[in-house]
């Protein structure tokens, strides 16, 4: 029989993370102050952040030693697997070998933990009492709660009201991990306050969410802001996955043709991909494939700018693919996808040409997610179901070119608090939403005026 699971045991994991930002030719432009439009310092970011994380976003050592508690922590449920997905193989009658690492089986069921851990871990070692922080999905408010409770750390979750609604019992999940659940916009703060007045039946977006955590850690001295994505420093800690990998298709006899991930605020792509991007930038890497919902078009539609992180303006301007940050996305059910913007360091990769980026509406996605489920049995995240689609589109074209390909892609999380969307597509109840080009230009149309191309 073919092997069908690459397993590394607990020694396996890695003891460094990868830092992208050593091995680029020139760095991401910086981050901005929102009030001064000057470049961010330390102390800017402090009331917000420990000093550790701080010095891990603006780092430029390539390797960053993974601490010994953050191991302990992660050995829970890594290394993940690599599996070939036989089955879907040849249902497909493709003759690419498609592999899939799964990081579903995390305690979360998707891969924010590796992040959450690392995060409480220097939070709790500066002395910080509660994380704030927001989740669109669930799976990051999840995670962090999960992480907090090993800890010993408070948490509060600004939970986007159509995800809270959607989705109750990841709501019961951060509960049983101690977290308290708002729903967002609230009451609690202004910036929720603001925008209820202007919309009493907001749905809610990731950049809402992101100014209501920000503010309630901004204003009291024993708690701090936490972000599931976008940061460099969370894109760091998810290096693990990649770093599993390239040990993974070693073992395997395999060279990766192409990496297929999906993104959001892009952490779950940069983490599977940037430790191969040193040879992609070399000329010899694999092709690297983004995929990420029409809805929400951020690297297929977006343009190249400052803008900030939240709806607000309270986070620095940030270098990147945005669709403006008072853009809403529609309520589709891939709640982890529903943000305006992207890391920076994922748009500088597509900027340069690095990356291919595709979008799919929400009905084709679930498609590729029930294939998917009933040929390998893992009911996938509907933000997985993106990276699925795109996979199998390049499984696809291997079956009319003949083309032997290696396709590996990033099996984020598993669907199962996602029972509902799944329940609406089987009855064919699901809608697409595009983007208008309208829509498109009103929400650029706010983008803030400094520097309107960042170098
Ligand atoms: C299962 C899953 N996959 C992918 C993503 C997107 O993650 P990122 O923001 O790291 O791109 C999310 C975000 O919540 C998610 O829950």
């Amino acid at each position: 029989m073919e092997e069908r699971q690459i397993v590394l045991g607990s020694a396996e994991l890695p003891e460094v993370w990868y830092n992208l930002r050593a091995d680029l030719p020139e760095p991401p432009a910086p981050y901005l102050h929102p009030g001064t439009g000057q470049p961010v310092t330390p102390d800017d970011l402090a009331p917000l952040f420990p000093a550790s994380l701080i010095a891990q976003e603006v780092s430029l050592e390539r390797w960053i030693a993974i601490p010994d508690e953050v191991r302990d922590k992660l050995s829970i449920w890594r290394p993940t697997p690599l599996v070939r997905a036989l089955h879907l193989e040849r249902e497909l009658r493709t003759p690419a070998r498609i592999y899939y690492k799964n990081e579903a089986v995390s305690p979360a069921g998707s891969h924010k933990p590796n992040s959450a851990v690392a995060q409480a871990y220097f939070n709790a070692e500066a002395g910080i009492r509660r994380l704030s922080t927001e989740t669109g999905a669930g799976q990051w408010g999840t995670s962090l709660a999960f992480a907090s409770q090993l800890f010993g750390l408070e948490c509060d979750v600004y939970m986007v009201r159509v995800s809270y609604e959607q989705k109750p019992y990841r709501r019961t999940l951060m509960e049983t991990w101690g977290a308290r659940v708002v729903a967002s916009p609230s009451q609690e703060t202004a910036a929720g306050r603001k925008i209820l007045a202007d919309d009493p039946d907001s749905t809610g977006s990731l950049g809402i969410a992101i100014s209501e955590a920000v503010e309630v850690a901004a204003g009291r001295d024993d708690t701090h802001y936490a972000l599931g994505s976008v940061l460099n420093h969370v894109c760091l800690h998810q290096t693990v996955v990649g770093l599993e990998l390239q040990k993974q298709l070693a073992l395997a006899g395999e060279t990766p043709d192409v990496l297929v991930g999906c993104a959001g605020g892009g952490s779950n792509f940069a983490g599977f991909a940037f430790p191969f991007v040193a040879d992609i930038l070399a000329g010899h890497g694999p092709r690297l494939v983004a995929a990420e919902p029409t809805a929400c078009p951020t690297l297929t539609r977006g343009r190249f700018a400052y803008d900030y992180g939240d709806t607000e303006g309270l986070t620095p301007l940030t270098p990147m693919y945005t669709l403006g940050h008072a853009f809403v996305p529609p309520g589709i059910h891939a709640g982890g996808l529903r943000y305006h913007g992207m890391s920076s360091l994922v748009s500088w990769l597509r900027k340069r040409g690095a990356l291919e980026a595709r979008a799919y509406p929400q009905r084709e996605i679930f498609d590729a997610a029930l294939l998917f489920a009933r040929f390998e049995g893992i009911l996938p995240a509907p933000e997985t179901a993106h990276a699925i689609r795109a996979a199998v589109e390049e499984a696809e074209r291997c079956r009319e070119t003949g083309d032997e390909a290696c396709i590996v892609f990033n099996l984020s999380g598993h669907g199962h608090f996602d029972l509902a969307a799944y329940q609406n597509h089987l009855a064919g109840k699901l809608i697409d939403r595009e983007l208008s080009d309208a829509d498109l230009e009103r929400a650029l149309g706010q983008l803030p005026s400094a520097p309107a191309e960042p170098v």
